[in-house]
């Protein structure tokens, strides 16, 4: 596989099978800024109920949805933008305690591994039992966005997503959550997933809409310029955005991300910004 430029691991851009894009139209549309954006590979992610994959029937009939209107989406794109990787994937909700997710059809790339998220952002009892167990049995997981789920404010909800963590799960923030995009407790969780190096991917999850922004090179300006320490800033971006996707794409364990520390003022103008 060819890839170049930033790899983006989480998107809904298979059109009319989710709440993400409904025409290919609005798929080339959000692709285009996306490549304007340096983003070369797309892993597009349309949400699947883990609890389906119990079901071989509607599992099959799901699948098959999915890949008929990704097969239009994906011609589309290679006409007018062929050098773009664009692979389809699923964002699979652990709706079950015990999902079967050995179907290689619903990982990511080739390499083994799954985007994964608690269904409708709200997190089910024994959330971090069910990823120890799931990591235990040999799945190799990224855990989509854990900034945003629905935990309440304040120090509960820090240490829920450290439960996650010590699962050994990597975590996949969305960029918009580094800007406020989904307002201030999600973004202060983010900078506190930043702060700790507990971020091992950015993604968009764009929702393939005109009107969504990606937030890509908003996220950037805000680490890049506003890190405390401007190299490791850069790295940590690098790692981020590019390496650690990739790595995942290709198999490969992601690689540490240093700690970043992003100065709070800028912060916190900004976020009035986008209120
Ligand atoms: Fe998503």
């Amino acid at each position: 596989m060819e890839v170049g430029g930033a790899v983006d691991l989480h998107s809904h851009l298979v059109p009319g099978v989710d709440d993400g894009a409904t025409t290919v139209e609005d798929v080339l549309e959000g692709i285009g800024r996306m490549v304007a954006a340096g983003v070369g590979t797309v892993v597009t992610t349309p949400h699947l109920e883990g609890s389906l994959t119990l079901l071989p029937d509607s599992f099959e009939r799901r699948l098959r949805e999915m890949d008929d209107s990704f097969a239009l989406a994906r011609d589309a794109v290679g006409e007018l933008f062929p050098d773009l990787v664009f692979i389809r994937s699923n964002e699979v909700a652990l709706d079950h305690p015990e999902p079967d997710l050995s179907d290689p059809r619903i990982q990511l790339g080739e390499g083994g591994w799954l985007l994964v998220e608690w269904p409708r952002l709200r997190v089910p009892p024994g959330s971090a039992a069910v990823l120890t167990r799931l990591v235990e049995e040999g799945h190799r997981m990224l855990l989509a966005h854990p900034e945003r789920y629905r935990l309440g404010e304040g120090n509960g909800a820090l240490r829920r997503i450290s439960e996650w963590r010590e699962s050994g799960v990597p975590f996949q923030v969305n960029y918009g959550s580094l800007v406020g995009a989904y307002g201030p407790e999600p973004r202060r969780r983010a900078l506190w997933l930043l702060a700790r190096g507990w971020v091992e991917c950015l993604a968009t999850d764009f929702h393939g809409r005109p009107s969504l922004k990606l937030f890509l090179k908003e996220a950037r300006e805000a680490l890049v310029t506003q890190g405390v320490d401007p190299d490791v800033a850069l790295t940590s971006w690098e790692l981020m955005t590019t390496t650690n996707p990739r790595r995942i794409l290709e198999g490969d364990s992601p690689l540490p991300v240093p700690p970043l520390e992003v100065q709070s003022g800028f912060w916190e103008r900004l976020t009035s910004f986008f209120r």
